[in-house]
């Protein structure tokens, strides 16, 4: 027998770092829909998602909830695996990269590349953003923040194990020329050639000494190994890459496509295939960034409300609807806007009126004309059924076209055009008044037939797509050969057998009433609000959650001292900053501070404040900060105050 042709796509690994959104599902029912896809037209298909569980940010999250890294992401990771079963994701694998396997094949691969000259020690001094664990340059840097979120960066020096990027630079960028699909969309491209690799390549950091959650350097175990190479190399180590066993890694990579968010498009398309260049393997042939989903008004986060809950959505909505929502609304490679009024629109008209309507008329007209068995097609070809049959027969060369190039709102358009030409098809044809006369019983019949014909190959194409619809329509139609589910039989209309018995089922999906349902959600994001702002009434006032305790001599560790601003400014370059001069008893000092959105410098001279004198000096926006000032200020800094003394006190006193 004939081998079947492979395809291996990929999402990211999430981080564990919080609940997972329905940006997240975004991408996840997208590469399940590909996936999905490919296994109907007979590929061979590698489905893998997974976590990314190492890095600074996780070891700090943990720490902050009393809890190990290992138990934290255990924890979440629990949660990944009950949203993508409740989504339907088809995946075929899932990595951790806290797996044994993952770890010993990151260790090889940084030995390799160090063994052969690619990887050297040095020591790195500049910016790293934890939360996007991205190291930056001086001059990447927006007012001196990290370009990619916009919050601070900090100064790190440590002794580093770097990666000779510049070495590869030319080689990649002519791959990137002669394969013009390597990056999509193609605007992709342009931003990585233009705002990375034509302006020179650094070489690339890729160990940290400073903390410990992450894989051990085997020769050198001070070292972790930076969180992008680690997370990156999931895509080979789980086939199984430099294990005993890698016959996946041989029968599946290269990749066919990584889906990814285009804010790590820069990941994927110049550090995962330089390292490949490195190890001397192939590259993946495409890396895909797509759009983000953004609530109105801005990006997603959870002090919005909990609707954007992935849980609660299907919850509410059902399943499919959700699934169909992400894959129609968000134009592929683009930003979509999620709101509750654009998904209640899109289920009553696409999917309730569209396309239930559409079954549940053709079931109850062959019910109620033809004792609800399938008639057959006797008459001849009018001009009526025309725009039906063609639009039929052409669609699953449409929707390949479109899932080639992974445009799925495309693909599903196809489908919905063919489902709007048989509700036309209805209102031209009239069946209920070809039923008044005996003598257009026939074309009554062929009518019909047309109909439930046309149905079936929605439901085939819909499979990838939504993952109860398709069974719920064959059910009603009566199909229940698998031979007329598959997508071979969409090649001729007229597979579908007259005679076959239909039955009348529940409405594929309700209508739901719009004003209702968004006063109700209103209402219920308030009340999420509400009870996210404060405690209820009954209820005894907890204190937030605090860190672990430590004994006095950890606290007895920092120099706090009292200090007078002397003088203070503005910082050149930065929109957050100021610059503030301390007296703290004979001695002077600079401390640069990110309170700028709350303190115009002249409100602050003249007042004592509270000082971390022994804290590492750092330099921010070219200016060396030699110690912080305290402050109090809540999760998101919306408001914060600086602290200081009831009354004007000596400055120089230990505060303790
Ligand atoms: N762990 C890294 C990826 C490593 S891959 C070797 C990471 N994780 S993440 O959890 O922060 O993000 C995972 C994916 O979710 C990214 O592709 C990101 O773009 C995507 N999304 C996060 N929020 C999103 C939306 N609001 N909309 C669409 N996608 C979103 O980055």
């Amino acid at each position: 027998m004939k081998e079947k042709p492979t395809f291996y796509i990929s999402t990211p690994i999430y981080y564990p770092s919080d609940k997972l959104h329905i940006g997240h599902a975004y991408c996840t029912v997208a590469a399940d829909a590909i996936a999905r896809y490919k296994r109907q037209v007979g590929y061979d298909v590698y489905f893998l998602t997974g976590s990314d569980e190492h890095g600074q940010k996780i070891e700090r999250v943990a720490l902050q909830n009393g809890e190990t890294p290992k138990q934290y992401v255990d924890r979440i990771v629990d949660g990944f695996h009950a949203l993508w079963k409740l989504l339907d994701i088809s995946n075929d694998d899932f990595v951790r990269t806290t797996d044994d396997y993952h770890v010993k094949s990151v260790q090889k691969i940084f030995r390799k590349l160090y063994d052969q000259g690619d990887i050297y020690k040095s020591t790195y001094t500049g910016h790293y953003c934890t939360p996007c664990e991205s190291f930056w340059l001086e001059r990447q840097l927006v007012d001196g923040n990290c370009p990619d979120c916009g919050r601070p960066t900090e100064m790190v020096e440590e002794e580093s194990y770097f990666f000779k990027m510049s070495k590869y630079a030319d080689r990649l960028i002519a791959h990137i020329k002669e394969h013009p699909e390597f990056i999509q969309p193609p605007s992709r491209t342009n931003e990585m050639l233009q705002n990375f690799l034509l302006p020179g390549l650094e070489d690339l950091c890729v160990s940290r000494t400073s903390f410990k959650w992450g894989i051990p350097v085997d020769f050198d175990d001070k070292h972790v190994v930076y969180v992008w190479l680690d997370a990156l190399s999931n895509y080979i180590t789980k086939l199984g890459f430099y294990s005993d066993d890698d016959s996946l890694y041989r029968k599946y990579w290269p990749a066919d496509v990584h889906l990814v968010g285009k804010e790590i498009v820069r990941f994927h398309s110049i550090i995962w295939p330089i390292m490949l260049m490195a190890l001397g393997e192939p590259l993946p042939k495409q890396v895909f960034g797509h759009g983000w989903l953004v609530l109105d008004g801005g990006k997603m986060s959870k002090s919005k409300g909990n609707v954007v809950d992935p849980v609660k959505l299907c919850e509410r909505y059902g399943v499919d609807a959700i699934r169909y929502f992400l894959l129609r609304e968000v134009p592929f490679g683009a930003d979509g806007v999620f709101n509750n009024e654009a998904l209640i629109n899109r289920i009553n008209s696409d999917l309730a009126n569209d396309l239930g309507n559409l079954l549940s008329r053709t079931v109850a007209m062959i019910g109620k004309y033809f004792d609800g068995e399938v008639p057959s097609p006797t008459t001849p070809v009018e001009a009526e059924d025309e725009p039906v049959l063609s639009l039929a027969k052409g669609l699953t060369a449409a929707v390949q076209g479109h899932m080639d190039a992974l445009k799925l709102p495309e693909a599903l358009m196809e489908i919905w055009k063919l489902i709007g030409a048989c509700n036309k098809y209805i209102d031209v044809t009239a069946p209920w008044i070809l039923a008044r006369e005996k003598e257009n019983h026939p074309r009554l019949g062929t009518v019909l037939y047309n109909l439930a014909e046309s149905l079936r190959f929605v439901a085939v194409s819909l499979k990838p797509f939504l993952t109860t619809t398709p069974a719920k329509m064959f059910e009603q139609l009566g199909v229940n050969d698998e031979a007329l589910c598959s997508i071979e039989s969409l090649a001729d209309f007229g597979g579908l057998k007259p005679g076959t018995k239909v039955s009348k089922g529940e409405a594929l999906f309700p209508r739901i009433d719009v004003e209702k349902e968004l006063k109700e959600l209103e209402e219920q994001t308030l009340l999420a609000q509400a009870a996210a702002a404060a405690p209820a009434a009954s209820e005894e006032v907890k204190l937030p959650e605090t860190l672990p305790e430590i004994e006095y001599d950890d606290f007895a560790k920092l120099d706090l001292r009292l200090a007078k601003v002397t003088a203070c400014e503005l910082v050149k370059r930065s929109k957050k900053l100021l610059k503030l001069t301390l007296k703290v008893g004979d001695e002077e000092r600079t401390v640069v501070s990110g309170i700028r959105d709350f303190y115009e410098p002249d409100q602050l001279v003249g007042k004592t404040v509270v000082l971390v004198a022994n804290l590492k000096p750092i330099t921010l926006c070219g200016i060396e900060s030699r110690g912080m000032i305290l402050c109090a200020s809540d999760e998101g800094d919306t408001k914060l105050t600086a602290l200081t003394t009831m009354e004007p006190f000596e400055d120089g006193l230990k505060v303790r």
